[in-house]
C-alpha cells in the first residue's frame, strides 16, 4: 500500500516537474513541492495519514488540470478605478468588455462627493462606451468630514449612487479629502446604517508611526472593530484586503453576514518581494502594499474557499507611465485587461475552479443584493498565452503599462 502511495508521488513528480514549474505554478504549489522534497528526504516515515491528504490535494489539482473550459454568470468588479477624460476612454473597454457592472470608485480629482457628481460622472462613464456593449456602472460617493447624509440618501434613492467610500485621509491616492475621524460622520453612517446602503473601507491607518506594512492589521483594531460595535447593522466592504488578519476578522465576523471582503488579482498573485525583483518594480506597487508571502496564502485559501464573504473586486487602478516610473511613484496596478485570466489562474492553482463562480458571479450580487447576471460567460484554457502587452495609449498617446503576469496567461475569455 505504502509503496503504491509513493509510485503515485513519483509519477506526480514526473508529470509536473519540480523544477519545470512555472511561476505561477510555483508560487501555488508551494505545498506540494515542499511535500515532494520531504518525500525525497523522508519517504520512509511518511505517514498514511500525510499520504491520504495528500493524495486529496494532488487528485484535486489533477482534475483542476483537466478543466479545459468554465461557463459561469458574467461577472462584476465590486471595485474598480475608471478615472475621467482621456484615461476614462483607453481603460473602460477593457473592465465593460469582461464585467456587466462594476463599483466605480470616486477618488477623481476633484473627487466624486454629491450625488449630482455621481450622475454626471456616470453620464461621462456611459457616453464613453465603446458601441454595442452593455455596461453599468455603480456609483460611489466620496465620503469627507462634511457629506451632506441626506445628499447621500437622496442619490441612493433615486439609484444613482449605490454605496459610499471611505477613505481614511491621505490614506491612498487622492485620498486628501477623506474621512479624518469616523465621529465627524457619524449622522452620514447612522443613515446608511438605516437605509441599507453599503459603507466600502479602505482599510489602512494613515498614522506615520505605524509600519505601512502593518496599516491594515492596526485598522482592523483600531477602526473597524470599534465602528462596527457603534453600527452593527451597518453593511460593511472591507476592500482589498492584504493580510491574515483581515481574513481571519471578516471569516469569523462575515458569517453574520453585513460584513464580506473583495480581494484584488494582484494581492492573489504577487507578494511583497516583487517590488524590489532586481531593483524597484513600480508596477506592482498598490495600496495596501502587497505583504509577506504568508499573508499572500491567506488571501488565496479565503478568495478560493467559496466562501459568501469574499468576492472579487479588482482594484484596478491606473497611471499614467510617467506617474508610476518617478522619484514618488503613485500606488495603483492596471490589472483589468487580464483581471478574468488571472483569477482563473489562481481557482486553478488552488485546485478550486468549482468555487470560481461563488467569488467572481455570485458573492458580490448577493451581498449588494442584487441580481445574479443571466448572460454567461465562457473562459477557455489556453497554452501559455505570452501577455506581452507593454503598454496601452490613451487618444493623446499617453501609456499605461498593465500588470505583467510572471508567467504566461494560461485563461482567455471566449465570449460574452
Ligand atoms: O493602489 C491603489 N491605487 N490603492 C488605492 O487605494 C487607490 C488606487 C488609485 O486610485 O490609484
Ligand atoms: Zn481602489
Amino acid at each position: 500500500m505504502l509503496k503504491h502511495h509513493l509510485l503515485a508521488w513519483e509519477q506526480f513528480e514526473r508529470s509536473w516537474g519540480c523544477s519545470g514549474l512555472n511561476n505561477g505554478h510555483e508560487a501555488s504549489l508551494n505545498l506540494a513541492r515542499v511535500d515532494v522534497c520531504t518525500y525525497n528526504q523522508l519517504s520512509s516515515v511518511l505517514r498514511y495519514a500525510d499520504l491520504a491528504f495528500h493524495l486529496n490535494f494532488l487528485a484535486a489539482l489533477m482534475s483542476a488540470k483537466s478543466i479545459k473550459k468554465l461557463t459561469i454568470p458574467q461577472p462584476d468588479d465590486w471595485h474598480v478605478h475608471l478615472r475621467d477624460g482621456a484615461m476614462l476612454a483607453a481603460v473602460l473597454p477593457y473592465t465593460a468588455r469582461h464585467f456587466a457592472r462594476a463599483i466605480v470608485m470616486p477618488n477623481l480629482q476633484p473627487p466624486v462627493t454629491t450625488t449630482a457628481r455621481a450622475e454626471v460622472y456616470r453620464d461621462q462613464i456611459l457616453a464613453a462606451l465603446p458601441e454595442g456593449i452593455k455596461f453599468s456602472p455603480l456609483m460611489t460617493i466620496y465620503l469627507t468630514d462634511t457629506t451632506d447624509p441626506h445628499d447621500l440618501s437622496r442619490g441612493h434613492e433615486l439609484g444613482i449612487v449605490t454605496a459610499a467610500k471611505l477613505y481614511p485621509a491621505h490614506a491612498t491616492t487622492n485620498a486628501e479629502h477623506g474621512v479624518r475621524d469616523v465621529k465627524n460622520i457619524q449622522s452620514v453612517l447612522e443613515k446608511m446604517q438605516r437605509m441599507g446602503m453599503p459603507l466600502l473601507v479602505h482599510g489602512e491607518v494613515t498614522d506615520p508611526d505605524v509600519d505601512v506594512f502593518d496599516r491594515e492589521a492596526v485598522f482592523i483594531d483600531k477602526i473597524l472593530k470599534p465602528l462596527r460595535k457603534d453600527y452593527p447593522e451597518l453593511k460593511i466592504v472591507f476592500e482589498h484586503i492584504t493580510t491574515s488578519e483581515a481574513v481571519d476578522y471578516v471569516s469569523s465576523e462575515g458569517k453574520k453576514g453585513g460584513l464580506a471582503a473583495t480581494i484584488t488579482a494582484h494581492h492573489l498573485l504577487i507578494n511583497r518581494n516583487a517590488m524590489f525583483k532586481g531593483g524597484i518594480r513600480p508596477h506592482y506597487y498598490c495600496l495596501p502594499v502587497a505583504k509577506r508571502e504568508r499573508h499572500r496564502q491567506a488571501l488565496i485559501m479565503a478568495a478560493t474557499s467559496g466562501a459568501k464573504m469574499y468576492f472579487l473586486g479588482t482594484d484596478s487602478a491606473p497611471h499614467f507611465r510617467q506617474a508610476k516610473e518617478s522619484a514618488c511613484g503613485c500606488a495603483g496596478i492596471f490589472t483589468a485587461p487580464s483581471a478574468l485570466a488571472l483569477y482563473a489562474q489562481v481557482f486553478e492553482d488552488a485546485g478550486s475552479l468549482s468555487n470560481f463562480e461563488a467569488f467572481a458571479s455570485r458573492n458580490g450580487p448577493s451581498f449588494y443584493g442584487l441580481p445574479v447576471n443571466e448572460k454567461l460567460l465562457e473562459l477557455m484554457k489556453i497554452d501559455h498565452l505570452k501577455d506581452d502587452i507593454n503598454s496601452i495609449l490613451t487618444e493623446n498617446r499617453q501609456e499605461i503599462v498593465p500588470y505583467r503576469n510572471s508567467a504566461p496567461l494560461r485563461w482567455c475569455v471566449a465570449e460574452v
